[in-house]
């Protein structure tokens, strides 16, 4: 297992967001997290990322309790996210949001807002990963565009090509395709499924669908629980799954 959440609790005020909450995520697979709305999806995203911290419970990136670590450290060491509402630099062009990337996972956002210009200039080194990561993606051609003229599908493309910039180990999506035509969406699958290869991958998503096609294991929350998990064909057919859809 290269992640490990184990008996993770958080609450804000009196919401129980996340309650006895244990999952296990193989190296080099795709892990889908369903549930309703306010469910505990992004919650889980943030405790493992160390944005929010736990209130009991442990987090263990390759054997390594993070629970208590920054986000950067814990980006340093190689888990990097996506945010559900898409995080990048309007103002600035595709590349700039490349190699802005990296620093701002080592270094956190403040560092960057002070320095940014300067910071740009240092990270030549970066750029070359910068252009691989913009053409696997097929996004090459609109690396001097600013990021505010890209499609919502095309921004989504360009956040994860952020989070790949680090060369992470694990990757946490938060909606990834959210929004996204059905077409743009796919793709975006097929280029998380040839990364595979290389790093491992937890993807909250609502298209079910899409999880289905592309996840080797699911988890389902339901009110801060994991209320399910299997291999997609186990989840498919599941009661509790059809109930916690159907019955909100
Ligand atoms: N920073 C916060 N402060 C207070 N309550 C919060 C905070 N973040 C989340 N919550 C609450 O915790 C619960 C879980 O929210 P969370 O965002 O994790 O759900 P989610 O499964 O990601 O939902 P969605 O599918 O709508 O994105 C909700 O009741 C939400 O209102
Ligand atoms: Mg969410």
């Amino acid at each position: 297992m290269i992640l490990q959440v184990q008996d993770v609790e958080k609450s804000f005020g009196g919401i129980k967001a996340l309650e006895g909450v244990s999952l296990g995520v193989e190296e080099n697979t795709i892990v889908g997290l369903i549930g309703p709305n306010g469910s505990g999806k992004t919650t889980l995203i943030n405790v493992i990322s160390g944005f929010l911290k736990v209130d009991t419970g442990r987090v263990y990136f390759e054997g390594k309790d993070i629970s208590s670590l920054l986000p950067f450290e814990i980006a340093r060491l190689g888990i990097c996210r996506t945010f559900q509402l898409t995080r990048i630099f309007r103002g600035l062009t595709v590349l700039e949001n490349m190699l802005i990337s990296s620093n701002m996972q080592k270094e956190g956002l403040w560092q960057l807002f002070f320095n940014r210009k300067k910071m740009i200039l240092q990270e030549k080194v970066d750029e070359r990963a910068a252009y691989e990561i913009l053409e696997f993606l097929e996004i090459n051609h609109l690396k001097h565009e600013y990021a505010h003229s890209l499609s919502g599908g095309q921004q989504k493309l360009l956040s994860l090509g952020m989070a790949l910039m680090a060369d992470p180990g694990i990757v946490l999506l938060d909606e990834p395709v959210a929004g996204v035509n059905p077409t743009l969406a796919n793709k975006i699958f097929e280029k998380v499924k040839l990364e595979k290869k290389k790093r491992t991958f937890l993807v909250v998503e609502h298209n079910i669908d899409i999880l289905m096609d592309f996840c080797d294991m699911i988890y389902v929350m339901n009110k801060g629980k994991i209320v399910a998990s299997g291999k997609p064909e186990e989840i498919q057919g599941n009661e509790t799954v059809i109930d916690v859809y159907l019955g909100g």
